[in-house]
């Protein structure tokens, strides 16, 4: 007889985008002939530039001629791929081999997967507010208890907060994994060196493993924040880092994204070079590798004129990130990230509960935010605006929120 996995009723009926995607078509329905202006999910708008384009198309071409035809990929993916990811960290200073890197579809499936080669026993710390799928998958793997109001037993909940200039304290007690997000989905925050350095010690002295999320370091531009954990000493002995070509280079559709498993990265249990074999170990056995043309449009996006191009769109959305921002400071509100990261986080305005203040805006402006509840205790009374979204669309939002958000 076919048992279900208990852990899933643990969670909260649907993932949060889908409950906001939920909330939205309702009220499309609810008004027929209006607007919505999708500001909730950061899913990227911009075409992908030529360089990119012309990598993907390659891949395209390579599959239509029985000379440059091939099936499976290497098994960590294309080592071309991975020698570019490598240079790229070796431009900050980083070096690894091009066999740390593990390629992928995606940096939401890595992270909903990495936590599978610790044991079950593992206590897990995350930021408060986090990207849920950090906490959902510990909940579907059984290392929590029920849910108790909007959190989980078990789960360390590592608050951010305006007094900690949205990061964290180290964590009070012994845990074992810490999931960081830098910059910071949703806060907006990016970590300097100085506050990655004090987590990558804590982690060190208690062989605990940190899970480092830098999905969205192609955002920062201010020269002194760190894009990667292992610009900190030390890091490549404590950390896993995961990153994507998602937002920067515009595959949310198209799906590539690597981690880094260092073969230095030790644990309470695991000498040097075990993670990496039993990272190695799970993927060959669960995955059969991203698409060859991603990894050849993802070749495109790492050269020189790829990084060129995708620096626009990323500059493009930042731009829109100063529009908001513009137009929210202007209505009185109180305003963080934005500057080195794709997300606007908003105080709600006087005791107004995030998903409250996520109904006036719809109602009021037509636009769709994502209450910050949704992602962890410490977001209740907060909204998160993502940047991401054709300029039309965002003057459009600023003109709404400018003409109709009543305060
Ligand atoms: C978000 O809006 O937090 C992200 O787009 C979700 C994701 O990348 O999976």
């Amino acid at each position: 007889m076919a048992r279900t996995n208990v852990n899933y009723e643990k969670l909260s009926t649907s993932y949060l985008f889908v409950d906001i995607a939920r909330r939205k078509k309702a009220f499309e329905k609810d008004h027929p002939g209006v607007t919505i202006l999708s500001l909730g999910i950061g899913d990227t708008t911009e075409p992908i530039p030529p360089s990119v384009i012309e990598g993907l198309t390659l891949g395209v071409r390579n599959l239509s001629n029985v000379a440059t035809y091939k099936g499976y990929g290497d098994e960590q993916g294309d080592a071309r791929l991975r020698e570019a990811i490598a240079r790229s960290y070796a431009q900050r200073g980083v070096s690894m081999d091009a066999d740390e890197v593990f390629v992928s579809d995606g940096a939401k499936s890595d992270s909903a997967n990495i936590q599978s080669i610790f044991a079950q026993e593992s206590v897990v710390a995350v930021q408060d507010p986090a990207y849920p799928v950090y906490v959902d998958s510990n909940v579907i793997a059984g290392r929590t208890g029920a849910a108790t109001g909007t959190t989980y037993d078990g789960i360390v909940y590592l608050p951010c907060n305006e007094r900690n200039n949205f990061f964290p304290s180290l964590p009070a007690k012994k845990v074992d994994l810490i999931y960081l997000c830098s910059p910071n989905n949703p806060t907006g925050a990016v970590a300097t060196k100085e506050q990655l350095s004090a987590f990558v010690r804590y982690a060190r002295e208690r062989r605990a493993v940190i899970i480092f999320d830098a999905a969205y370091s192609a955002f920062i531009s201010d020269p002194a924040l760190p894009r990667s954990i292992y610009e900190v000493d030390g890091a490549k002995e404590c950390a896993i880092e995961i990153n994507s070509f998602s937002k920067s280079s515009g595959f949310t559709g198209v799906r590539l994204a690597w981690s880094i498993v260092p073969k230095t990265l030790a644990a309470e249990d695991a000498a040097a070079g075990r993670l990496h074999a039993m990272w190695h170990r799970r993927q060959t056995t669960m995955f059969n590798g991203a698409s060859r043309i991603s990894q050849e449009g993802g070749l495109a996006a790492l050269s020189e004129r790829g990084i060129a191009e995708n620096k626009a769109v990323t500059g493009y959305y930042m731009e829109n990130a100063r529009l908001i921002r513009e137009c929210l400071v202007r209505k009185g509100l109180r305003v963080f990230g934005g500057v080195n990261a794709p997300y606007l986080w908003v105080k709600t305005p006087g005791a107004m509960g995030s998903w409250e203040f996520f109904d006036k805006m719809l109602s009021e402006t037509h636009v769709v935010v994502t209450p910050g509840a949704g992602m962890g205790p410490s977001g209740e009374g907060y909204i998160r605006i993502s940047a991401f979204g054709h300029r039309s669309a965002i003057e459009e939002a600023v003109r709404n929120i400018d003409a109709g958000l009543v305060l």
